[in-house]
């Protein structure tokens, strides 16, 4: 089969790029590893981004968003007892939107489907050729028959595991990683959230965050060393710990219940240089990954959409190729910025086995730096709400 552009992964860059690429009348074909309900089946942050907001609404998906999702218009991060609400509005008047991923990825299903994308699910073997110059094809096996899908470019949006960061030779890939000595035990549960606004806790006991994806459905993590698993966690455990990282004022109200979702999530940061090479572009996790104290990675995905949509566009439709040439650069330069923000939020709020007294003390002051200064948490509030593209 022939299309303009193959995409590998069926997640939400994946989905989100057919989509407004589609829109435009560009073809794709989206070739996804796993079944839609696996992928459906994962549970992902919730923070949007205005410019993902905006994304998703040009790619016709904005409807059960504004429906359902919720305007957030601060958070707060907390000390002990101490909390540190982050004014989004007086502080760069900006806001995000808790939407959960799952629901974001359904809705990209369902319009994808309404246009008739083709998306290939439990495809195996993919492989990738002729990136250089310029007739490269995708392989893979589907229902145990091979394919082969000739197009003019590929899109690399297979997640952080996939193959398509593997295409680019390793004497032209630069990889930048860090990773964290801790992990975040997750759980979902169908209960109100602890509170209305999400906080981020800062404890000697460890982080906590406590999120929600609606008024009956609340996300809650607890920083755990690397060596628990999720049988060593009983939901009371959960619970109990939780309640002692969290401001007693937020503990007393927290509303407990049998966990619909438990799981546990190293923390990482990556990079990839370059994200693109010959015709493969890589988008997303495929290229990125961000420790998700700053809820940063289904935003940095939305935005390398952002700046492939472009620069495909431009190429197909005008016949000018110039964004094309940058894409990478443009991404990237969006990308380090998010990079830092996160790893910011993840050094100041986290305990590490091996800090000193006087890493203590820095954590210290920069939150009593955020607690008295509107400059500190402006520049906070910026980065969390989404820098420009
Ligand atoms: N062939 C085809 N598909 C693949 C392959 C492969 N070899 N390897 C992985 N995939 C699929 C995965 O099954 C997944 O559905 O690629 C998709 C990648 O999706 P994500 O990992 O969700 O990455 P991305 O679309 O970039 O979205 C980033 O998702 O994982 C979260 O925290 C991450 O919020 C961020 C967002
Ligand atoms: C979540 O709701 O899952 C969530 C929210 C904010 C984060 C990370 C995760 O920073």
């Amino acid at each position: 089969m022939k299309t303009n552009v193959a995409i590998i992964g069926g997640g939400p860059a994946g989905l989100l790029l057919s989509q407004l690429l589609m829109k435009a009348g560009i073809s794709t074909v989206v070739i996804e590893r796993q079944s839609r309900d696996y992928v459906l089946s994962r549970i992902r942050a919730g923070v949007l981004e205005s410019g993902t907001v905006e994304l998703l609404r040009e790619a016709g998906v904005g409807a059960r968003m504004a429906a359902e999702g919720i305007p957030h218009h601060g958070c707060i991060l907390t000390s002990d007892d101490t909390m540190i609400r982050i004014d989004f509005h007086e502080s760069c008047g900006k806001e995000v939107m808790v939407y959960g991923q799952t629901e974001v990825t359904r809705d990209l299903y369902d319009a994808q489907e309404a246009l008739g994308a083709q998306i290939f699910h439990n495809a195996a073997d993919v492989a990738l050729y002729e990136l250089h110059p310029d007739a490269p094809y995708v392989t893979f096996t589907h229902n145990g028959a091979p394919q082969r899908v000739d197009c003019q470019y590929i899109a690399g949006c297979d997640g952080f595991h996939g193959v398509s960061r593997q295409a680019i030779p390793t004497d032209v890939r630069r990889e930048f990683e860090k990773v964290y000595p801790f992990g975040w035990l997750g759980v979902l549960s169908r209960t109100p959230p602890a509170h209305e606004e999400l906080i981020y806790a800062n404890h000697h006991r460890g982080f906590a965050l406590a999120s929600m994806r609606n008024p009956n459905l609340s996300r809650y993590y607890i920083q755990v060393p690397l060596t628990d698993k999720v049988e060593d966690w009983s939901d009371e455990a959960f619970w109990d710990e939780l309640c002692a990282r969290l401001p007693a004022e937020v503990a007393s109200g927290l509303v407990r219940g049998p966990s619909i979702e438990k799981s546990i999530a190293p923390l990482r940061s990556f990079v990839c240089e370059p994200m693109q090479w010959g015709r493969l572009f890589l988008c997303g996790d495929a290229a990125h990954i961000v420790p998700p104290t700053g809820a940063k990675g289904l935003n940095l995905a939305a935005s390398d959409v952002f700046y492939l949509t472009r620069a495909l566009k431009a190429h197909f439709l005008d016949g000018s190729g110039d964004l094309l040439a940058r894409y990478g650069a443009d991404a990237l330069a969006r990308v380090w910025k998010a990079m830092r923000f996160s790893w910011s939020m993840t050094t100041m709020l986290h305990q590490f086995p091996d800090q000193s007294e006087f890493d203590l003390r820095m954590q210290r002051v920069e939150l009593a730096t955020l607690n008295s200064s509107g400059d500190a948490r402006k520049i906070l509030a910026e980065n969390y709400c989404g820098l420009p593209y």
